[in-house]
């Protein structure tokens, strides 16, 4: 099959793009904004282009996909805040834009990331696809939009597309620097033999999903029989997470022997805006297209943490 993923310069995208070069025909489109050239693949096309821009309708026709895996994406939560114009003209003109490329190029399938951040906060946990959306960011406001563009943009059409919800993803190629996500903070500040800060009383607690779990559900969600006419309530949005909390202590507590540090986290006043405890249900991903999440935590850390010590980063 034809792949293009957009986004593939990017963590997720270049933890998908190496899984599927053995069996497919692998296309990247990025602007390498917050993708790295080390993470593309040499034997994927790549395109560098802006998704908002004008040549991506042409760009798309040319290597003409049979399915589209769309993470590319504005995907900081305080830039979103700061510009939150272009956090929309990536996010939602540019999902709307992707949707119609791929259309227009005679795709059958596109597969949108969507976000934990379209549910904001929580009144129960875990939550399911159904409750009642209330972002509260530019972000997540902006992913949310996006899920809308693309149903209304592809209603009618031959591709069948869904958007996976993802809850907190950590892995190997997730950027430590900027807004990186905790694991990979925590990872390249160890590697560094650094001591990590902890926001706040470190109770927060967090759905973290291996990278490998997510690129399972992208590669089962480009090829299950459909994901449109089984998708049922809610429509074709799937959360894709563990549905367990795991604390920010706990995270310090399981990397402790795997990186061989013996010392206290740093703690620091928690940052304004962190929602106390997340948590998604994954159950609808299981009945529609039997995905579910298969590496346990303390498997996924050691590796992450592996990978940190192999590839260090900048301090951060
Ligand atoms: N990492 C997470 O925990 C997480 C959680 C929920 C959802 N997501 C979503 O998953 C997707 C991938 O996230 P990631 O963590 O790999 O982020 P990332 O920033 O590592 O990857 C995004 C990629 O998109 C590219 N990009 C950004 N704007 C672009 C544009 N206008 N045109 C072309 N390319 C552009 C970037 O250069 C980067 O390579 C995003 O849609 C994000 O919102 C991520």
């Amino acid at each position: 099959m034809r792949v293009l993923v957009t986004g593939g310069a990017g963590f997720i995208g270049s933890n998908l793009v190496r899984a599927l070069i053995a069996n497919h025909e692998v296309g990247v489109i990025d602007d390498l904004s917050t993708g790295n050239v080390a993470n593309l693949h040499p034997a994927a096309w790549f395109r560098k282009i802006d998704i908002a821009g004008p040549a991506l309708a042409k760009t798309v026709q040319e290597f003409a996909p049979e399915a589209v895996v769309h993470l590319a994406a504005q995907s900081s939560v305080p830039a979103s805040i700061l510009n939150p114009e272009r956090d929309w003209e990536v996010n939602v003109e540019g999902t709307r834009a992707v949707a119609a490329a791929a259309r227009d190029a005679g795709a059958t399938r596109m597969v949108s990331a969507s976000s934990a951040a379209v549910y904001g906060e929580a009144d129960e946990l875990p939550l399911t696809e159904t409750v009642q959306k209330r972002p509260t960011n530019p972000y997540g406001a902006s992913k949310l939009a996006a899920e809308e563009v693309l149903a209304s943009e592809l209603a009618g059409s031959r591709v069948d597309w869904a958007s996976l919800r993802f809850s907190n993803v950590f892995g190997p190629r997730q950027d430590a620097r900027g807004e990186g996500g905790v694991v990979a903070i925590f990872c390249s500040r160890l590697a560094a033999g650094e001591t990590p800060v902890i926001y706040g009383s470190g109770s927060q607690t967090r759905d973290f999903i291996f990278v490998g779990d997510i690129v399972n559900a992208l590669i089962m969600g480009t090829t299950a029989e459909t994901m449109l006419n089984d998708a049922g309530a809610g429509g074709p949005a799937y959360n894709i997470s563990t549905g367990v909390q795991t604390s920010v202590n706990d995270l310090a507590r399981m990397l402790r022997p795997t990186a061989d540090f013996f010392g206290e986290f740093e703690y620091a006043p928690a940052r304004e805006g962190d929602v106390e405890a997340s948590a998604l249900d994954a159950t609808k991903a299981r009945d529609v297209f039997a995905w579910d999440a298969r590496v346990p935590i303390d498997i996924g850390l050691a590796q992450t943490y592996r990978w940190f010590a192999a590839n260090p980063t900048d301090s951060v």
